[in-house]
């Protein structure tokens, strides 16, 4: 079986003033079926024949958020916790580290981001499957979706030959969160972005681990040989704050010359800013996307979304509108990139 990870530390401030530090978009029910993008992404793994029990991966702030919301559609996850944050990659070690314990070293496991919309579980479970006939040779799996415009919080993906039969292929180049000309070159070059979700054998992952970032690979062990376990939680020891912090992407996916990349046919989202989550939610006839108490009069193409007050809009068009109990965010959709820099400085003034 498969040993789904979950990685459900980040935080999502791009979806400010709805997602917060102290509680992030993956948390948020922000899927049309009024379920969180955690819960969507639990289910679309949920266990059986194919997957085993999921390991969740977070801080510990938000175990209540990762144990509740899993137990509330019937999962029973192991809570892995860090005790500080570090970005991906030491929570991605961890949990391989862990499922090796569980399920043994050769395990195979499929690492996915907690805050992504998928738009059909089949094609996904397709490309998972296709996923583990390159792991089986040795390879970390990634999944490529065809990119639609140069965003620059994004992977790029360059392809070498093709593997097992043209169902994945070599990944020949890596580059994470290019400059913007950078990644309009690799549009033009036939580049995939990478989803950010990533199926590999266990060892293989530590191996290259090892080889790049020792560092992070010994805090790591250490921590989880002095895990403490209660009820449901296993909370990773001190030793954890040693790891540097650094994302897989630049840790291993980089630098690896063992990447393979399958080509992801799904509808795939990682709901990264405001105009995003106009894409993905239903528009009516005048291009309008809405969520929580709105009228709209002569209005066009525009988002609003709501959990607090009444919003009312007469005669714009383009816009995001998002109000929370106490905070209202209004901007051009296409600019809404710039709302995490709108956050940073927020924080800085507090
Ligand atoms: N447990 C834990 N701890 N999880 C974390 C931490 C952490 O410290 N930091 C991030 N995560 C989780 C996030 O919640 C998310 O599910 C996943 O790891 C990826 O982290 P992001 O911070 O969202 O990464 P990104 O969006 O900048 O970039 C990644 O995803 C892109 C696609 O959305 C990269 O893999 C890119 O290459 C990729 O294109
Ligand atoms: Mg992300």
């Amino acid at each position: 079986k498969i040993v789904p990870v979950i990685l459900a530390g980040g935080s999502g401030t791009r979806l400010w003033p709805i997602s917060r530090d102290s509680l992030p978009k993956q948390f948020l029910p922000l899927s049309t079926s009024g379920a969180t993008l955690y819960q969507d992404t639990l289910q679309r793994v949920a266990p059986g024949e194919t997957f085993a029990s999921p390991i969740i991966v977070t801080n510990e702030e938000f175990r209540f958020f990762a144990q509740r919301q899993a137990r509330d559609i019937g999962i029973e996850p192991t809570v892995l916790l860090e005790p500080a944050r570090r970005d991906s990659a030491p929570a991605l070690l961890a949990a391989t580290l862990l499922a090796q314990r569980l399920h043994g070293t050769e395990a195979t496991l499929l690492v996915l981001a907690a805050d992504h919309v998928i738009g059909d579980t089949f094609a996904f479970h397709e490309a998972c499957r296709k996923a583990v006939g390159a792991a089986d040779l040795g390879h970390i799996v990634t999944f490529g979706i065809t990119p639609t415009e140069p965003r620059t919080s994004y992977g790029y993906i360059r392809r070498g030959a093709a593997l097992n039969g043209g169902t994945a292929a070599l990944v020949e180049a890596f580059a994470e969160k290019p400059s913007v000309e950078k990644a309009r070159d690799y549009i033009e070059a036939g580049y995939l972005w990478n989803s950010g979700n990533f199926l590999f054998p266990a060892h293989v992952m530590l191996e290259e681990a090892e080889s790049f970032e020792p560092e992070i690979v010994d805090a790591v062990r250490r921590a989880l040989g002095n895990a403490k376990s209660d009820l449901g939680f296993c909370r990773l020891g001190a030793d954890f704050h040693a790891a540097p912090s650094l994302s897989i992407d630049y840790a291993v996916l980089e630098r690896t010359s063992r990447a393979a990349v399958v080509e992801g046919s799904f509808p795939w989202s990682d709901v990264g800013s405001w105009n995003a989550m106009r894409e993905i939610a239903e528009t009516d006839a005048s291009g309008n996307a809405q969520r929580g108490p709105v009228r709209m009069i002569d209005t066009e193409n525009c988002y609003v979304h709501s959990d607090g007050p009444l919003i009312a809009a007469i005669g714009v068009s383009g816009l995001s509108i998002v109000a929370t109990g106490d905070a209202v965010l209004v901007m051009p959709s296409e600019r809404s990139e710039e709302v995490k820099h709108l956050v940073s400085a927020l924080k800085a003034e507090r």
